[in-house]
């Protein structure tokens, strides 16, 4: 059974801070907002054996490594101050984007109505979101429903986006705003987005000045908006060092479940790579031998300091030189994918 630990929660009116549980199922939004439901373990005495405890957000809780069942005692205490091992370090890195998945069928389905993924680039979250939508999309061919969703990549103007918001603005709609952080940095726009998430019942959005655009499109000066949004971004919200801009998007993340894929180490971001290359897909294009494989990152390690970027796009970059000359595919990757030597 995996195991959670709340960084801030509440229970029956007692907060939750730093305590570790047995997980019985992750975040949901119930009437109340949001909880995850763990085992009590005597941890509140006269209170049932599974319980809820209410959290803002799935930042609010981390998972722990290991199967330990028997939480709060003190081993597990003790554990949190043990080195992470590689295996511990590859189930963290699953189970964060286990939880991407779980939240992106959540939004799809409709059940959250806005969230925001952050990590660095070429990590794969633009693939986890859309891969759940193209999931979505299939099935809801079979089964006759009809999912409407729209991967906006790039920049828009505000009135764009009002446009975009109108036209995705029923509730079987999905937007995602895929590394659209001119958006996000812009006083108009970010304001239509505050009204579109907010968390009352009616979403309603105005265009407050005359426009032919609108006019010509068949567009109302205020409509309701009852889709879900997911926003994907290399901005880390709760790091932007100017206080005006931290403000502005705190109003934004306040109204989104907010999701950190944390993957900030380099040890983190080769894992990963070495992760999805082992579950067989990353490379699953190149009939790779594993030799071949392995001497990939390999090349990737010894030169860490000295790649561009370390992310699942750059492994796809030198798999392709390989590819293309196995001879001298290092020479290539060290001309291309490296900064220049000091
Ligand atoms: N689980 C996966 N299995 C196979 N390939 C993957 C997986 N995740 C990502 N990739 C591949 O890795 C590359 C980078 O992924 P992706 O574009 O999703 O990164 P990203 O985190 O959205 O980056 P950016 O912030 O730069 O947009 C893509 O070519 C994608 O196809
Ligand atoms: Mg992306």
């Amino acid at each position: 059974m995996s195991a959670i630990r709340i960084l801030r929660g509440e229970y029956r009116g007692k907060t939750v801070k730093n305590q570790s549980f047995a997980l019985v199922s992750g975040f949901q939004t119930g009437a109340k907002g949001g909880y995850v439901t763990v085992q009590n373990n005597g941890t509140f005495p006269n209170c049932p054996a599974t319980i809820r405890i209410r959290v803002d957000a799935i930042s609010d809780y981390e998972m722990v490594n290991g199967d330990t069942v028997e939480m709060n005692t003190p081993a597990v205490k003790a554990s949190a101050f043990t080195v992470e091992t590689e295996e511990q370090a590859m189930t963290r890195i699953r189970e964060r984007f286990e939880i991407l998945t779980e939240m992106s069928k959540a939004c799809i389905g409709g059940d959250i109505r806005a969230m925001i993924v952050s990590g660095p680039p070429g990590v794969g979250k633009s693939f986890g979101v859309e891969q759940e939508i193209e999931k979505a999309t299939l099935f809801d061919k079979i089964a006759g429903k009809r999912l409407r969703a729209e991967v906006v990549k790039g920049s828009a103007t505000p009135i764009g986006l009002y446009q975009t918001l109108y036209k995705y603005s029923d509730p079987n709609c999905v937007l995602v705003f895929d590394d659209c952080d001119s958006i996000l940095l812009d006083d108009v726009a970010l304001n239509l987005l505050k009204g579109a998430l907010d968390s009352g019942k009616k979403r309603k959005i105005s265009w407050l000045s005359e426009s032919s655009t609108l006019r010509r499109e068949g567009i109302p000066d205020s409509f309701d908006f009852k889709g879900s949004v997911i926003f994907i971004t290399n901005m880390k919200f709760d790091k932007m060092k100017s206080q005006k801009l931290r403000d502005h998007l705190d109003a934004l993340q306040s109204r989104c479940h907010y999701l950190d894929l944390t993957l900030d180490t380099m040890r983190d971001k080769i894992l990963r790579i070495k992760q999805i290359a082992k579950d067989g897909v990353l490379f699953a294009d190149y009939d790779f031998e594993p030799e071949t494989q392995d001497s990939i990152f390999e090349f990737m390690e010894t030169n860490q300091a000295r790649l561009r970027e370390m992310s699942l796009r750059m492994a796809l970059k030198i798999a392709d030189l390989r590819k293309l000359s196995p001879d001298n595919w290092r020479r290539l990757a060290e001309t291309t994918c490296m900064k220049a030597a000091d």
